[in-house]
């Protein structure tokens, strides 16, 4: 027997060292932690159950029998995230440079599969050279086995994947269907083709940082959701996500202790400034509303026009979509519609409420927006908003202007609880420019036509640059003080609780993409 336990523990220590002690100093050289060391630090000490670690390739072209690694380059299994269930594969780039076989594929798939069966959130760490090029087709198979339970998870558990080294070619299509996508500065990149192609195709010069680094995708393309520092950084960032999140979309995110005080937060009294005109931090009132230190932003540098992320109130996980005066006056563009809407819909797959904090000037106006598709972008927000059946709550801060009105969790399309504050302005557009175009006879035949103009913008702004309006009619609940609205959130979101919509049985629905 004693001979039998050796040989086993001969394999598991020849599978753990991966590609071998020369190749890992080089991945620490690069300033990376190996696939394992990143599994070790993700998950709770001691919780991880390894399936699969003596798993090897089947090729036998180019003289690969001869090159044999336990585990294939990849480590796959579950553990606990604050004693929390997870499952996990970390490509391991010193075997093969973590390039995708056949049966990496298969581990990774393994793993998949419990994961829906079960229902507990699945985390890729990928660090690879994409497909393994002595595999061909057996190769480009694997990743489609993979893209294909990618989808079917989806709106299931949530999927999480970590950038962590090279991620190319058909690579990138797995990250891309899962929620989210978390890169690592400097040591990170994603692209459908390297600068050697695109210089080839396109005649351009353009580095693998400038193509597809963590900056170029958290600020330009939005492909990632989050930039972190280092490793240990990005798998502290993974850890405090899935706090936010529930296991499966069975099931609600789990809730913090909370004691209810009186909750009333004088500092939101003087956030706004007068002018409507005027710009203010939208942070400071999502900081003013939710428990202290509590927001997780998303897509922080990418549409900053609109801010997005996961927060507690009363210890309890809420998605937050706010309008940000600081950028562009907050209007909706193409980018910060498509960046709210995918938002949107996975608060609604996994059971988070919403709030919205609204303060919009409209859409924006131009042909670069009307080229690029702003009538489909902005429709996403419109549909996310319409098919979502969770709790939704939205604050007016400032401005509801014109059609932007209506897609900001407006009660026409869904919302449950709809709050104004005293100085919201609900109309179709701004006293100014309203008068100037319903009024253009009187102010042109006035004698002192900017006195005119001056007195049928007041005579607009009396009517409609107030929240009374659209109160009268029940489009907005109630206006309360800032300084009352973490006191009716919390009460309108703990009354929201149970809240259960049926849709009439359907396929899927068609969302504009
Ligand atoms: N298939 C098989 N082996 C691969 C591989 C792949 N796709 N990508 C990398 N490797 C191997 C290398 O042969 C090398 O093996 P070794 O340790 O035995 O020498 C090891 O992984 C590390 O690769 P290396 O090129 O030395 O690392 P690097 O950090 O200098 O470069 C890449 C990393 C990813 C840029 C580079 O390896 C590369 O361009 N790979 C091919 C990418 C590709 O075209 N993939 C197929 C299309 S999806």
């Amino acid at each position: 027997m004693d001979s039998k336990i050796k040989t086993l523990n001969d394999k598991l220590q020849q599978a753990y060292l991966g590609g071998g002690e020369a190749r890992i100093k080089k991945q620490h050289a690069k300033k990376k932690l190996t696939a394992r060391e990143r599994v070790e630090y993700l998950l709770d000490e001691g919780s991880f159950e390894e399936i699969g670690a003596l798993v090897t390739h089947r090729t036998k072209d180019f003289g690969m029998e001869n090159q044999q690694f336990y585990g294939d380059g990849v480590i796959t299994g579950y553990g606990t995230v604050n004693g929390r269930l997870v499952y996990v594969f970390a490509q391991d780039f010193t075997v093969f440079g973590g390039s995708l076989s056949e049966t990496h594929a298969e581990k990774i798939c393994k793993i998949m599969d419990i994961a829906v069966n079960v229902g507990a959130p699945l985390i890729g760490l990928n660090d690879s050279g994409g497909a393994r090029i002595q595999e061909g087709v057996r190769s480009l198979g694997g990743y489609a086995d993979i893209f294909y339970r990618n989808v079917q998870a989806s709106g299931v558990i949530p999927q999480i994947s970590a950038i962590m080294g090279p991620c190319a070619g058909g690579a990138v299509y797995s990250p891309a269907m899962t929620d989210f996508t978390i890169m690592v500065q400097d040591t990170s990149y994603m692209f459908v083709t390297g600068p050697n192609v695109v210089k080839t195709v396109t005649n351009e010069e353009v580095t693998s940082e400038e193509l597809g680094g963590a900056s170029t995708h958290s600020v330009k393309s939005g492909v990632a959701h989050k930039t972190s520092a280092n490793d240990v950084e990005c798998l502290e960032d993974i850890k405090q996500l899935l706090s936010y999140l529930p296991q499966s979309n069975k099931e609600k995110p789990t809730h913090l202790p909370f004691d209810l005080k009186d909750e009333i937060r004088k500092s939101l009294s003087t956030i706004v400034p007068d002018s409507p005109n005027k710009p203010y931090d939208m942070h400071e009132v999502i900081k003013g509303i939710i428990d202290d230190d509590s927001f997780y932003e998303i897509h922080k540098d990418h549409a900053e026009n609109i801010i997005v992320g996961f927060a507690r109130l009363g210890g309890k996980s809420i998605g937050i979509i706010a309008n940000q005066p600081m950028f562009l006056a907050g209007v909706l563009d193409v980018d910060s519609s498509k960046k709210a809407a995918r938002f949107v819909r996975f608060c609604d797959c996994f059971n988070i409420p919403m709030l919205v904090l609204e303060d919009v000037p409209g859409f924006l106006p131009g042909t670069d927006q009307e080229w690029n598709g702003i009538i489909v972008h902005g429709a996403k927000l419109l549909y996310a908003f319409s098919e979502a059946t969770v709790p939704r709550v939205t604050v007016i801060t400032r401005k509801a202007y014109g059609g932007a009105y209506d897609v900001m969790n407006s009660k026409h399309i869904g919302a449950d609880m709809n709050f104004a504050w005293p100085n919201a302005e609900i109309a179709v557009m701004g006293a100014k420019g309203a008068a100037e175009i319903i009024f253009k006879k009187d102010i042109n035949t006035a004698k002192d036509k900017e006195a005119k103009w001056k007195e049928k913008e007041a005579e607009y702004a009396e009517l409609f640059a107030n929240p009374y309006s659209a109160a009268e009619r029940g489009f907005i609940d109630e206006v309360i003080l800032p300084k009352d609205t973490r006191r009716k959130l919390l009460k309108a979101f703990s009354m929201l609780e149970n809240k259960q919509v049926d849709r009439p049985k359907r396929k899927h629905g068609n969302i504009p993409l």
